[in-house]
């Protein structure tokens, strides 16, 4: 069973995706029970005929039981500058998630989706004392099809021909998109740009999001595709490369922290964290977007 925390906007395409795939049974969970229990009654209407699955809506946590994958897209409140404003609020309810996730379904693989992201996957994995490969952050590779995107609209050719377009560090605004990765047709994307083309790239993946809110409240499907991408290899038991906040324990020289890094997972969840080469410049970024994390995290344990 996939079972979704918090039914809004991204909990409920979530699991418009899981059910309308026929993947597994879906529950979501929202502290409305009205509307966890709306969303389940429109979503179940889009289960194909063929599938054996169903979904239910409920603002009760013992339902957790039977969960394989347990998604958090829960928010208290709405940031309107940066994705840590309501940090505090976020991370109590983090906490207090954790704590029921921990008695009803201490195996379950958990997808964290809620901001600040790096931070409470942190949180999540210290309170819940889960595997550190058990808890994946999901926004990097959210961030690396915004990457993605700003390259092939710059150069003018489809996502198709796009490699490599990673981003890793924190789902903020010190995140590390990896220039020196990316191929384009087989030619590395460094000696096509400029410094100061790069640098506006730069800028327009970690401000997506702002673009994005000029003409939509809030994201929603990007960041839906990229966690349904993510349940589907762990249920179909597939192998699937991508980058993701996870807490690191000496991977890219960073401990007591949890940011975007390269992962692969299978049919059990995380079971690698690659090491790839990154030139000196994005090292030293990647360590500037760790320490910010990490004073985020201490901001809050002090
Ligand atoms: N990782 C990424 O790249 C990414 C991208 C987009 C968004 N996000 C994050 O995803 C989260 C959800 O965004 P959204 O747009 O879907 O927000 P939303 O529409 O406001 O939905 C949040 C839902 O969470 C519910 N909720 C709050 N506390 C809960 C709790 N303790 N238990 C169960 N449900 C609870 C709320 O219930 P009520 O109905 O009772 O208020 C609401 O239905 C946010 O933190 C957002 O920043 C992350």
């Amino acid at each position: 069973m996939i079972s979704i925390i918090g039914s809004g906007r991204v909990g409920s395409s979530i699991a418009f995706l899981c059910a309308s795939n026929a993947l597994d049974d879906v529950l979501l969970i929202n502290r409305n029970k009205d509307k966890a229990i709306g969303e389940s009654l429109d979503i179940t209407n889009a289960i194909p005929q063929t599938s054996e699955f169903s979904i239910h809506g409920t603002d009760d946590f013992s339902k957790l039981t039977d969960s394989d994958i347990v998604v958090i897209a829960a928010s208290t409140g709405i940031y309107s500058k940066d994705r840590s404003e309501n940090m505090v609020s976020q991370i109590n309810m983090i906490k207090d998630i954790a704590e029921k996730i921990k008695r009803y379904c201490p195996s379950t693989v958990v997808l964290v989706v809620s901001n600040p992201l790096d931070v409470l996957t942190y949180f999540f994995q210290k309170e819940s004392g889960f595997s550190r490969f058990k808890v994946i952050g999901i926004a990097s590779s959210l961030d690396s099809s915004r990457f993605r995107y700003l390259i092939s609209e710059k150069l003018s050719i489809p996502n198709s021909s796009i490699l490599d377009a990673l981003v890793l560090g924190e789902h903020g605004d010190s995140m590390v998109p990896i220039f020196s990765k990316v191929r384009v047709n087989g030619t590395s994307l460094s000696s096509m740009l400029d410094d100061d083309e790069k640098s506006v790239i730069s800028n327009k993946v970690k401000n997506y999001w702002l673009e994005l809110r000029k003409f939509k409240s809030r994201s929603q499907f990007g960041i839906a595709k990229n966690t349904f991408d993510v349940i589907e290899a762990i249920v179909n038991k597939k192998e699937l490369s991508f980058p993701a906040s996870v807490v690191l324990d000496g991977e890219y020289g960073q401990s007591n922290v949890a940011m975007g890094v390269p992962v692969r997972i299978n049919g059990h969840g995380l079971f690698e964290i690659e090491q790839i080469e990154l030139d000196e410049s994005e090292t030293e970024q990647l360590a500037n977007s760790s320490k910010k994390i990490q004073n985020q995290i201490n901001s809050v344990l002090s």
